[in-house]
This record gives structure tokens, C-alpha cells and sequence, in this order.
């Protein structure tokens, strides 16, 4: 955990509202493999990072509620009777939409004064937004005893984003930044949202992102349309989600779908498949399987799913054609954000100084590198 960061907001929020607070951190998350499989029931493979949200909070003593983001220096104040939705892409709708779900569930929240802050880059695909949902939704639970479960509030976390963010998320997210372990990575059902922990040690590799520092336009319509693409194609087969489908079923639908519908609803059946196939490399300890896995992902995000960009593109060209890297791939919902790389301690350093000089020299801007440590998911920071 990050001590400066907690002192500060915890400091902050003493000087704002002149008392002790209860202090939450809630972790960011990566991704091994399974990219927009889980709004389609399937698996994927994620883990909590050290790079998170922590949040100051106390019961305010009456209706009203003050958040401030100690970051963007900015307020949001309300009363739980009379909240309103803020303009698209702001901060503010995912507190709103969080205390509304919580309210919707019929628990009772006063007011609460909070004040947070973070350091995962923003836009760079590592799940700020969840982290700050469970944060809220973990503390509100402290504050006011709602004695909700984690699960009860990840779904809480979820339904703030469908409803009040806008963006039809699956659940991957919000469970790993709530249930993530120590050095360990989950693989997830997302439909039954249980999963199996497995120890992640990579020997002489390492786990290395890189963060394109891009995050194109659009890029939450394009999640939604694709969402909606496969909710139609599960339809046309007669069954709940991609989940249940096999390459060979979708040939029954094929003539029906567009050629893009058919390869995008392709591709989340063969990713589901690499998760598992990924799981049983890691078990086997087989890390070369695994890293050309991630490789085969990305050319599916990219060409089936239609989900990446230029950035991310050129990263992974870079990272396939350097014999020290065994796998890489862009993570998360795409067009933009970091890609992650399995890359041999031996030649780390060479491989980034190379990389970011050819990115600097394409595109004019920086990438930035992160390393990470596997965390333990949400929980109260002392
Ligand atoms: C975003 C969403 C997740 C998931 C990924 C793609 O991060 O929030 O639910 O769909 O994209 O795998």
C-alpha cells in the first residue's frame, strides 16, 4: 500500500471535517487472459494490484453528504433524498450511483463526509472506476452496518455503473479489486462469480505493463455495441450467454450475422476457451503455453473483436518480435490503456529502454512502464 497517500487523505480529510475518519483501500486489477468474456458468462483471469483508491470517511451526522477528490481538487455535496446525476465521464455519478444502488436495495444511508485519492493513472485500464465503487460501497457498509456481503456489494458496484455511468460492464472488475489475494491471481466463472485462486510465480519472467497513455474516444459506446452484438447472437441460439456456445454452433448462425458480428462473436467463444487452456499451462507450470496464448488473445482482440488501436498494436508488434518476451497483449476493454507483458528478468531493462525510445519516436508522446504486486482485495487501511 501506498503510506504517503494514505496520510495524505487521511490528513486532508482531518483539516476539511475536523475529525478521525475510517480509512478503506480498494485495489486496481489486471488481467491475465479472457478480455470481454465476462459479460458473456465465461472466465477470465484477473488479479488485484497495488495501485489502487483509498477513501477517508465518517458519518457526516445528518442528510448530507460531501465527497472531495483530493486528486482532481473538486466537490461533490448531496443529500441522500435529492441526488443528481453529473455530466457524462465525471467522478461524481459513481458515488451517486453507488449510494442510490445501496438505497435501492433498501438499506439505510445517512449522510457521510469522505475525502479520496489514488494512483492508478487515469485511462489506463486498471480499473480505477471499480476501485473506487467498492471503496464507497465498502465504507458506507462500515459506516452504517448495512451488513452487506462482498458479493452483494460488487453487484451494488456493477449495477452503479450500469445505471449511472452508463457503461454495461461485466463483473470481472468490480471482483477482482473486491476478492483479490495476495500474490495471486482468480480464475473466474462469471456466472456462477466463484473462483480458484492460483499462485502466481513466473520464475525468471516478470509481469511488465505498459501504458500506451492513450484512451480513444468512443470507447464506451464501442463496449456497449459489442456487448448488445453477443447478447444477439446467445439469442439466436437459444441459450443464455456465449458462455454455452461452441465454435461449431455459431455455424448455424453464421449466414445470419454480419461477417464482423460472426468474427467478434468468434472470438469470445475461442477466448473462453484460451482462459481455460491458460489455467491448465499455468498449473503445469508451462509459461511458454501461457505467453502464446496472450499473443493469440491480442490478434483476436484485434482483428475479430475490433477492440484495439494503433498504440496498442505497435507495443505488442514490439514485444513479439523480442526473443525475452514469451507473451503480450492489450488488457481491458481496449482502444487504449496498457498491454501486459510476460518478459525475462535477464533482458527487462533492455526491452523497455528499446521499447519506449520506438514509442516516443511513432507516436511523439511517452509510455509509461508499471510493475505490480499481486494484492489482497478491498479491506480497511490502518
Ligand atoms: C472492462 C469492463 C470489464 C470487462 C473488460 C474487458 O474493463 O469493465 O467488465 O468486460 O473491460 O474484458
Amino acid at each position: 500500500m501506498n503510506k504517503i497517500l494514505i496520510e495524505n487523505t487521511k490528513n486532508h480529510f482531518v483539516q476539511r471535517f475536523k475529525l478521525k475518519p475510517t480509512m478503506v483501500f480498494s485495489p486496481g486489477r489486471i488481467n491475465l487472459i479472457g478480455e470481454h468474456t465476462d459479460y458473456n458468462e465465461g472466465f477470465v483471469f484477473p488479479a488485484a494490484i497495488d495501485k489502487g483508491i483509498y477513501v477517508a470517511m465518517r458519518k457526516s451526522g445528518s442528510d448530507k453528504s460531501s465527497v472531495y477528490a483530493l486528486d482532481m481538487e473538486e466537490s461533490l455535496d448531496f443529500s441522500t433524498n435529492n441526488m443528481v446525476i453529473s455530466e457524462l465521464g465525471s467522478w461524481k455519478n459513481f458515488i451517486i450511483g453507488v449510494v442510490a444502488e445501496v438505497l435501492k436495495k433498501g438499506k439505510k444511508v445517512q449522510g457521510f463526509n469522505a475525502v479520496f485519492s489514488g494512483d492508478i493513472p487515469n485511462g489506463s485500464g486498471l480499473s480505477s472506476s471499480a476501485a473506487l465503487e467498492n471503496s464507497i460501497v465498502f465504507g458506507l457498509n462500515e459506516l452504517f452496518g448495512l451488513q452487506l456481503t462482498r458479493k452483494e456489494m460488487i453487484i451494488i458496484s456493477q449495477k452503479a455503473e450500469h445505471n449511472y455511468v452508463g457503461v454495461k460492464c461485466g463483473i470481472m472488475d468490480q471482483y477482482a479489486s473486491m476478492f483479490g489475494q495476495k500474490d495471486k491471481a482468480l480464475l473466474l466463472d462469471c456466472r456462477t462469480i466463484t473462483s480458484e485462486a492460483f499462485m502466481i510465480n513466473l520464475g525468471d519472467y516478470e509481469l511488465i505493463l505498459i501504458n500506451t497513455n492513450v484512451k480513444h474516444q468512443l470507447s464506451e459506446s464501442a463496449y456497449n455495441d459489442r456487448r448488445r452484438v453477443c447478447e444477439k447472437a446467445a439469442a439466436m441460439l437459444n441459450i443464455k450467454a456465449l458462455r454455452d456456445a461452441n465454435e461449431k454452433d455459431l455455424l448455424d448462425i453464421k449466414s445470419k450475422l454480419s461477417e464482423e458480428d460472426y468474427q467478434k462473436v468468434l472470438y469470445v467463444v475461442q477466448e473462453n476457451e484460451r482462459v481455460m487452456e491458460a489455467s491448465e499451462a499455468l498449473k503445469n507450470n508451462d509459461l511458454k503455453t501461457l505467453g502464446s496464448l496472450l499473443f493469440d488473445t491480442h490478434k483476436g482482440l484485434k482483428d475479430k473483436y475490433n477492440v484495439s488501436c494503433a498504440e496498442l498494436d505497435f507495443l505488442v508488434d514490439r514485444a513479439t518480435e523480442d526473443s525475452s518476451v514469451i507473451g503480450a497483449r492489450m488488457m481491458g476493454g481496449g482502444f487504449g490503456g496498457c498491454t501486459i507483458n510476460i518478459v525475462h528478468r535477464d533482458n527487462m531493462d533492455l526491452f523497455i529502454a528499446e521499447t519506449s525510445k520506438a514509442y516516443l519516436k511513432k507516436f511523439g508522446n511517452e509510455c509509461s512502464v508499471y510493475y505490480v504486486n499481486l494484492v489482497d482485495g478491498t479491506h480497511l487501511a490502518t
